[in-house]
């Protein structure tokens, strides 16, 4: 990694829309280089990116493997409540403070339909379900979830089946969930025992429907047409809830971004938002199995968001419409083990081990990097998800007995707990690093300098606490980051944390559930400039009080 050229890249000035805080030079074309030495981040209180909506660092919990049953629903077990909610995930999410969460898909919504999951438990049918092959017994659906939700302390973000279902079918479940009396709809909920409404403000129309994968996957305009039908049904109902339309699945989708202008040139009048969805890996054809390249990835990420974010632009401006859309990345990870064949396969049985990835460090750092990414990118993108919150591609998983913190757990809780208020639009420079194009899948081929350090930051001016996230990606050596205070005065360190480990690929289990875990990180006195030792390959957290 170190043959790699060290050319220190200097992001200074850099405007709301497209430049990141110690991103790549080309990548967002904002750079220019600087002199060697340890990395400089000025921190200026009032230089704001974005106020952070908490909805950025959301979860997904999709009806799929383990997720739902003898996840988060195990009635029986000694771990569960009265309603069958296993009490030690209710803990465990609730003091994460997760502030929103998706539901019940994925790709299961597509083939959902909403009425099997309400209504008296014994009348249910169980069905098979055909996005994973699994037995559904319907024994949780949406006004479960909703309880669920309400003890966790999350909102609820719904998705309706635009693939086998009609728009029709949609709206009644909006009526369903909000409407407060008196229809048909809302009748039935207050016959099934739930009298208020459920004041669901965030909803998406359909999921992933670009992909063949995908039951009742259509042609974008096929698609536009179909969620604007919906959306504009829905509005009658109520004019102010969010409304997500379906956009690319992937990067690597042949129809990437067209798929996106089509399906906007058909419905943007009629919704808020589009949604954003992938997942990373350290693979041959992702990466070259290079860790080096892997920890750049959270660059990927922004890209994306901002090629998106300007195909939302250009369908805004060829309708001379006066509303900008915000973008929602409500599905995002690391994702590349459990994938595919009997990974993917229910084979017809209940609550079968789908998708159990294993999380390493090295997953971890690059998650700290994804929500470095989402937080400099707040303006735009408004909801986020980590896909998914339990037992699928998840931080937390459950045994009959306990619940396990994945390495993932810890950059995502830190996001969660520390980062509040406002984002800072830093100064910052670092040296950087090359990385090759040649080899790789089109959409992550690039020959690029990437930054060693990458930093976001947050700033409360309620409080005065400023939040530090600093990603190393350095393999070799520790790395100083100096912050230089302009405006604001340090008074004391409330909290300095990093995550690293002399192995990369160290995983947490149940046997050894605390091989990747947080340490203390030696802070800085406070200070006009505070320099952090960085550990190499680590992400480090610091709150700091200020005046
Ligand atoms: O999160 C797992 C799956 O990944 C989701 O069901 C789908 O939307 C995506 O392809």
């Amino acid at each position: 990694m170190r043959s790699a050229l060290d050319r220190r890249t200097f992001l200074g000035g850099l405007g709301k829309a497209g430049a990141a805080v110690l991103a790549s030079p080309v990548w967002h074309g904002r750079a220019a280089f600087a002199a060697a030495g340890p990395a400089h981040v000025v921190v200026q209180g009032g230089r704001y990116r974005a106020e952070l909506d908490r909805r950025l660092l959301g979860a997904f919990l999709e009806h799929l493997g383990r997720a739902i049953y003898t996840g988060v629903y195990e009635p029986g077990s000694k771990l569960a409540d009265s309603r069958g909610f296993r009490s030690d995930v209710i803990a465990e999410i609730k003091a994460m403070g997760v502030p929103i969460m998706r539901y019940p898909g994925g790709n299961f919504v597509s083939g959902y339909n909403w009425l099997d999951g309400v209504g008296p438990k014994d009348k249910r049918p169980t069905v098979l379900e055909r996005a994973w092959n699994s037995l559904e017994t319907n024994q949780f659906g949406t006004n479960e979830f909703i309880d669920w939700c309400k003890a966790v302390g999350t909102e609820p973000l719904l998705a309706f089946n635009l693939g086998t279902g009609t728009p029709e079918q949609g709206v009644a479940y909006v009526e369903y969930c909000n409407v407060a009396k008196g229809t048909k709809w809302s009748e039935l909920r207050r016959e099934h025992g739930y009298d208020a409404p459920h004041a669901v403000r965030y909803w998406c129309l359909g999921n992933e429907m670009d992909g063949p994968w995908q039951m009742g996957h259509m042609t974008a305009r096929e698609y536009g047409r179909k969620a604007r039908d919906a959306a504009r049904q829905i509005r009658v109902l109520d004019r102010e809830l969010q409304l997500i339309a379906c956009g690319s699945s992937n990067t690597i989708m042949p129809t990437y971004l067209v798929w996106d202008r089509e399906v906007l040139e058909e419905c943007y009048d009629q919704v808020d938002a589009i949604s954003l969805h992938n997942y990373y890996g350290n693979t041959a054809a992702l990466t070259g199995n290079d860790s080096a390249r892997y920890l750049a990835m959270n660059l990927d990420m922004e890209r994306q968001i901002l090629e998106i974010g300007a195909v939302c632009d250009y369908v805004q401006a060829i309708r001379r419409s006066p509303k900008r859309l915000w973008l929602s990345f409500d599905e995002w990870n690391v994702w590349y083990r459990a994938r595919g064949g009997r990974f993917a396969n229910g084979q017809g049985a209940f609550a079968p081990r789908l998708l159990e990835e294993e999380y390493n460090l090295e997953d971890a750092l690059l998650v700290g990097g994804f929500l470095n990414t989402l937080l400099r990118q707040a303006e735009r993108v408004r909801v986020g998800c980590l896909a998914q919150i339990l037992n699928v591609i998840a931080p937390l998983v459950t045994s009959e007995t306990s619940l396990l913190r994945q390495s993932i757990y810890y950059p995502y809780a830190w996001a969660l707990k520390y980062a509040r208020g406002k984002v800072l639009d830093l100064r910052a420079e670092s040296e950087s690093y090359a990385i090759k194009a040649e080899g790789l899948r089109p959409d992550f081929a690039r020959d690029e300098l990437v930054p060693f350090l990458d930093v976001a930051a947050t700033h409360d001016p309620q409080n005065g606490q400023v939040c530090l996230l600093m990603l190393n990606r350095d393999l070799v050596s520790e790395r100083e980051l100096a912050i230089d205070w302009r405006n604001l005065t340090p008074s004391r360190v409330i909290a300095c944390e990093t995550l690293t480990g002399t192995d990369l690929k160290a995983a947490n289990t149940f046997e050894q559930p605390a091989r990747v875990a947080p340490r203390a990180l030696e802070p800085p006195r406070p200070g006009s400039t505070m320099t952090f030792k960085l550990p190499k390959h680590s992400y480090s957290v610091a709150q700091i009080a200020t005046s």
